[in-house]
């Protein structure tokens, strides 16, 4: 079989040709990089984990009318998705305080927040993904302000889809980021949620212990990257029947 042509290698994912026009094949490695590639690692297994992670909310996503870029999961790494313009913006919503916000704002980890708070960062990695304002994006032409309004509009329902299911299985979602990817059908376009959302890209702690369930396990050399997603994967029931210890969704009190 000839090989597939590779289009673009980032820090966690491969994109491929997709076998249709508009199509490609989104590769998961295990490469676990922080604090902009200053912090490397292979964390096994954790290219599966994402992937099937991925599928699984976006999936979800997909089935509350929440448009993303997922076709298919095609193997264990790989998934079919749309190809889209992506944005040039990181779209971070967060429920509670931890990370850069904390830093920056010397506001205490684990405080909740009065509401959710959306943030855009600029995507370049040699400024380091600067945090940018409105006035920034609409000035520089990254998104016109109509984009704005949707990209707000499709932030705040993936935090109550993403709130919502972490919280049947006893997990706080403190923060994520998205991408956010153009598609155009005949003259009009639309925005879809693209890219991945995994432990890498969220920020989960267990309700009852706080125990970190994302990739400040890595970041902060916390213990291991995988239990920890494993854990995550399980709880939500998105492993294979033959891995133990299960835990179903439950309600919480
Ligand atoms: P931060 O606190 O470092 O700004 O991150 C906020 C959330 O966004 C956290 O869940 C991690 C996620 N994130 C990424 O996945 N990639 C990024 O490049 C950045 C800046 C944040």
């Amino acid at each position: 079989m000839a090989r597939r042509k590779k289009l673009y290698e980032g820090k966690a994912k491969i994109l491929y040709e997709g076998p249709e026009p508009g199509t490609l094949v989104q590769y998961f490695k295990d490469d676990a990089t922080a604090y902009n590639a200053e912090k490397k690692g292979v964390i096994d297994g954790k290219g599966v984990l994402n992937n099937r992670l991925s599928e699984y909310f976006m999936k979800g996503l997909g089935q509350i009318g929440v448009p993303t870029h997922l076709i298919k999961r095609l193997n264990m790494r790989e998934q079919l998705i749309r190809s889209v313009e992506i944005i040039p913006l990181e779209v971070v919503v967060r429920n509670t305080a931890a990370g850069s916000l904390s830093k920056r704002l010397g506001i205490a980890e684990g405080t909740a927040l009065p509401r959710p708070i959306i943030e855009f960062c600029y995507k370049d990695d040699a400024l380091g993904d600067p945090l940018v304002s409105e006035e920034h994006i609409i000035a520089f032409g990254w998104a016109a302000q109509q984009d704005l309004d949707d990209m707000v509009a499709l932030a705040l329902r993936v935090n109550d889809f993403m709130s919502g299911i972490m919280m049947a299985v006893g997990i706080r979602l403190i923060d994520f980021k998205i991408e956010i990817g153009r598609v155009w059908e005949g003259d009009f376009q639309r925005l879809i949620v693209a890219d991945e959302i995994s432990p890498d890209s969220c920020r989960l702690w267990d309700i009852e212990t706080g125990r970190k369930l994302d990739k400040d396990v890595f970041r902060r050399d916390l213990g291991d990257l995988a239990d920890a997603y494993t854990e995550v994967a399980r709880r939500l029931g998105v492993l294979p029947s033959n891995v133990t210890h299960t835990v179903k969704p439950h309600l919480i009190n």
